[in-house]
């Protein structure tokens, strides 16, 4: 059900989660000061209460009432990409926000999203949390379909007449002074942050599970995928289908999901969690999908959600064959 902002105002003030739309990906939102509403989007998401929420903000500047120490290595990224897909994890002042948004922990991820839809809501609400618009595991919503599938066709969903662009989720640095950390791949490019920045952030890792967005199994459809640079049907593997590139041909294939052309990895990713979605539609169960693709960075956020997707941990390149069943 399509709500309008006045109307996604007033569900909000009364603790009801609101679909809402960003350049990213679409996404579940609660007030940010709304621990009852909060605990109704881990509820309806059936989220795990020790994965946090990101806060969404319509200023750079709010930033600072939250933020117990901003680092002065935050300004040169918030310049740089905010509005946008970058999500920065800083210390938080003591109750900033409800525990059960930042899982505990006592620092908080904090974006300010590119999409003008969102940025007049929130400017009416205030800071709005909002975790991808898909049941825990599924694939993130591009399309408000997919929010109705998940959730069902009464669910509010802000309306608005400007699409997701990316269809990826924020790309997540984690502040571990003197440097900033690779919590999660995705909208923005690790080479972009590294022109700004001057280094490439090393990935995050900590004993604790401090990014369980980073925890294994995500982004998942019912099927099996089976990711491979080459695949050789004589070898007798049989696949429902086949998710690949639209400059390629695929002999042999049953059917044939297109990413994109295979030099368009912004297209290709756009598409992503709408052919995952497809895959189940369709009652597939067991998928090849094609990553023989160029080491550029901009590849890495699509590989690393196929590599959640399909459960296969380490690795891309396996000899022909071996990796099928
Ligand atoms: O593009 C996006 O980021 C989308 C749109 C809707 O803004 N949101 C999104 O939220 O992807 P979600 O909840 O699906 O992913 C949030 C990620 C999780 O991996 C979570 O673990 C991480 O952010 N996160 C949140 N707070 C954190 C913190 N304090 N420390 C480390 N990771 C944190
Ligand atoms: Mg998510």
């Amino acid at each position: 059900m399509r709500v309008t902002t006045a109307e996604a105002v007033s569900l909000l003030a009364n603790s009801s989660p609101v679909a809402i739309p960003t350049e990213t990906v679409w996404g579940l939102a609660a007030r940010a000061d709304d621990e009852e509403g909060i605990e109704r989007i881990f509820a309806i998401k059936n989220r795990p209460p020790s994965n946090p929420l990101i806060v969404h903000i319509n200023s750079k500047s709010c930033l600072s009432a939250y933020v117990k120490e901003l680092p002065d290595e935050a300004f040169p990224l918030i310049d740089a990409f905010w509005p946008g897909g970058l999500t920065l994890v800083l210390p938080v002042k003591e109750n900033a926000f409800p525990d059960i948004a930042r899982a505990g922990l006592p620092t908080a991820a904090f974006r300010m999203p590119d999409h003008e839809t969102a940025l007049e809501l929130i400017e009416r609400t205030g800071p709005l949390v909002a975790p991808s618009a898909n049941k825990s595991g599924r694939p993130s919503a591009t399309l408000p379909e997919h929010i109705e599938e998940d959730f069902g066709v009464d669910f509010p969903i802000l309306h608005s007449t400007i699409p997701c662009r990316h269809g990826i989720e924020s790309t997540i640095l984690i502040w571990r002074a003197p440097k900033w950390c690779l919590g999660r791949f995705g909208a923005i490019s690790p080479s972009a942050i590294e022109g700004v920045l001057g280094y490439a952030p090393p990935h995050f890792s900590d004993d604790r599970p401090l990014c369980p967005g980073q925890m294994f199994r995500h982004y998942a459809p019912q099927a099996s995928l089976f990711l491979g640079t080459t695949w050789d049907p004589s070898a007798g593997h049989t696949f429902d289908g086949v998710i690949g590139f639209s400059d390629r041909s695929y002999a042999h294939a049953k059917s044939i999901l297109h990413l994109g052309p295979s030099s368009e990895p912004e297209t290709c990713m756009f598409r992503l969690y709408a052919l995952l979605r497809e895959l189940d539609q369709r009652g597939f169960q067991s998928v090849f999908v094609d990553i023989d693709l160029p080491s550029s960075t901009h590849w890495q956020a699509l590989l690393d959600r196929l590599k959640r997707a399909s459960n296969q941990s380490e690795s891309f390149h396996v000899p022909q064959g071996n990796r099928l069943p």
